[in-house]
């Protein structure tokens, strides 16, 4: 080691605002969610009658996408790909943040390869469809494109990493777990893995003002997370519910 690494502490300074960024941002963001009023009973029939039947309901949304199937199967087809792949991926990732790594994450480390691939073709997939489809191009905005080229930058790098040019991931794993002990170690001086990093940082600072936050935003829809039990039962909304008393 020996002298400090300039690399190093840049990229410890800028993970540590990113995290910070992404964690408080992200919990405002779902406070806001989970207050807004929703004064009508909204939800996309046929809906569920019971509090169990909406578990259900949200459960085939998240882990199927159960309504894009039912709206568009294209989109469903490499939005899926992709969604599956970054789980996946991600799931891999955990080996860089704990010592001993679980056995599960190890499990799943050879399947890493593959969900890489099926990451980048559901992004390029959907890339494309923005491009080509006249109708999606004309109601695309910049950010749509960012979100797509910054995803597939991060996957791109990654899997250059893993196929082309290897770095030393023991370095990279030194590296972050020295983060969680607040130390600041070395990180391999390979550009390709600094992309991947700078991206990824990128990526966590934007997520709370981005269109990635349907992902928490999911939980929060009301024509989702409704039970269709208006006949039982007189929907009045919690804000509406402070004025009778
Ligand atoms: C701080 C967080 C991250 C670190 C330290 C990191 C580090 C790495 C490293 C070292 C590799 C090369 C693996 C190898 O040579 O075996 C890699 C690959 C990869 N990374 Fe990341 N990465 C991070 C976040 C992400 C995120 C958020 C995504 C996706 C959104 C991602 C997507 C990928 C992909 C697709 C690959 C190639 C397939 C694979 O090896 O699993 N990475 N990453």
């Amino acid at each position: 080691m020996g002298g400090i690494d300039v690399t190093a502490a840049l990229y410890a300074f800028l993970f540590y605002i990113a995290t910070l960024l992404l964690v408080v941002g992200t919990g405002m963001k779902i406070r806001r969610y989970a207050k807004a009023p929703a004064p009508l009973k909204i939800p996309t029939m046929p809906a569920p009658r019971t509090q169990k039947g909406v578990y259900f309901r949200m459960f085939r949304e998240v882990a199927f996408f159960e309504s894009l199937f039912k709206s568009n199967k294209w989109i469903w087809l490499f939005g899926y790909l992709f969604h599956l792949g970054m789980l996946v991926v991600l799931l891999r990732h955990i080996r860089y943040f704990t010592f001993d790594v679980w056995w599960w994450v190890e499990l799943i480390q050879p399947f890493g390869i593959y969900a890489s691939y099926l990451m980048i073709i559901g992004l390029i997939g959907l890339l494309v469809r923005r491009i080509v489809v006249e109708r999606v191009r004309y109601i695309s905005s910049p950010s749509d494109y960012l979100m797509l080229l910054l995803l597939i930058g991060i996957a791109g790098s990654g899997m250059l990493m893993k196929f082309v040019m290897p770095t030393d991931i023991i370095m990279v794993k030194g590296f972050f777990l020295g983060l969680i002990r607040f130390q600041i170690n070395d990180l391999p001086s390979s550009p390709i893995l600094l992309v991947h990093l700078g991206s990824v940082a990128f990526l966590m600072i934007i997520f709370p003002i981005s269109k990635l936050l349907h992902g928490p935003g999911i939980f929060f829809s009301p024509t989702r997370n409704q039970i269709d039990n208006s006949r039982e039962k007189r929907h009045i909304a919690p804000w509406a519910k402070k004025l009778e008393e």
